[in-house]
């Protein structure tokens, strides 16, 4: 189970060229959000720079939030976050953003290490896992011989080997041509894990328990796929709502000087990705 009290992202974003210093602004990324998960299948989606990885990243602790909390399982992302990020899988658009060692064999095993398998066990486990998604041919190629697809089962299996309770994916399906989305969608469905998965993929979305739409930081429908994703075709419709960030900054809104400084925990991408 997930929950989120009113979960609050904030950054600080550069002020005009050439301001005196401290002009920095504060954006709110997203929230305040409050909700709890508790279905199998959550889908997130929104436009491009909405605030879904913000919100994704908040559910392993890569984002901490500036005020409110995150729990998985009752434990709090803040306090606890190497507790929960071996409890939560997070997996990346890009499998080069999570793949680190030469060989798929090599990669299974480094999760399998951080999971505490015994070191002489490790490459027969790491081989079972790979065998289990149809790369056991692949085990001792360079990865970088692998395709875009068979890479990001590669992510995944790296992922799944660390025997995660739910398995958050930003996008996991978004490099991937059809036949690859197949694959990744399949595996996905077939996971006894929670899965909650961002997505542009709408069929996909289609395919949840349950789907939050965000617009502009904020999680503005909440609900039925059917009726959310109705939702967000209609929000996709219409006219974008003008961006008080200024054109070329984010959407998000800003707050407040950076005098009333709140706290500012985003970490940066990949910082601590399954440590
Ligand atoms: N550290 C930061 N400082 C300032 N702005 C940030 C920071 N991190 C993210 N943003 C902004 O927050 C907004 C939300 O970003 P986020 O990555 O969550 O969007 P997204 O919905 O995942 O978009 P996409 O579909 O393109 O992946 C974006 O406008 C982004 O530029
Ligand atoms: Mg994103």
């Amino acid at each position: 189970m997930i929950e989120l009290d009113g979960a609050l992202v904030t950054a600080y974003a550069p002020g005009p060229r050439g301001a005196r210093r401290g002009a920095e602004a504060v954006v709110t990324l997203l929230g305040p959000v409050t909700c709890t998960l508790a279905e199998r299948r959550v889908a997130v989606v929104g436009a491009n720079g909405s605030g879904k990885s913000t919100f994704a990243r908040l559910l392993n602790g890569l984002t901490l939030p500036s005020a409110g909390t995150v729990r998985v399982g009752g434990l709090d992302t803040a306090r606890d976050g190497a507790a929960v990020r071996r409890r939560v899988g997070f997996l990346f658009t890009d499998p080069d953003a999570q793949v680190v060692m030469p060989t798929p064999v090599e990669d299974v095993a480094l999760s399998l290490r951080r999971t505490g398998v015994p070191a002489r066990q490790r490459d027969a486990r790491a081989r079972e896992w790979l065998a289990r998604v149809g790369l056991a041919d692949r085990a001792d190629l360079p990865v970088r011989a692998l395709s875009g697809g068979q890479r990001q089962l590669l992510a995944l299996t790296a992922v799944l080997a660390t025997e995660p309770e739910v398995l958050v994916c930003d996008e996991p399906t978004t490099l991937l041509d059809l036949r690859w989305r197949a694959v990744v969608d399949a595996l996905l469905a077939d996971l006894p894990q929670q899965v909650v998965q961002v997505t542009h993929d709408l069929d996909a979305a289609a395919r949840a328990d349950r789907v939050l739409v965000v617009d502009g930081g904020r999680v503005v429908h909440d609900g039925q796929p059917a009726a959310a994703l109705a939702a967000y075709r209609a929000l996709m419709a219409a006219p974008p709502a003008p961006d008080p960030a200024g054109p070329a900054a984010s959407p998000a809104e800003v707050v407040t000087s950076r005098r009333g400084r709140p706290r500012q925990r985003t970490t940066s991408p990949g910082q601590d990705d399954l440590a």
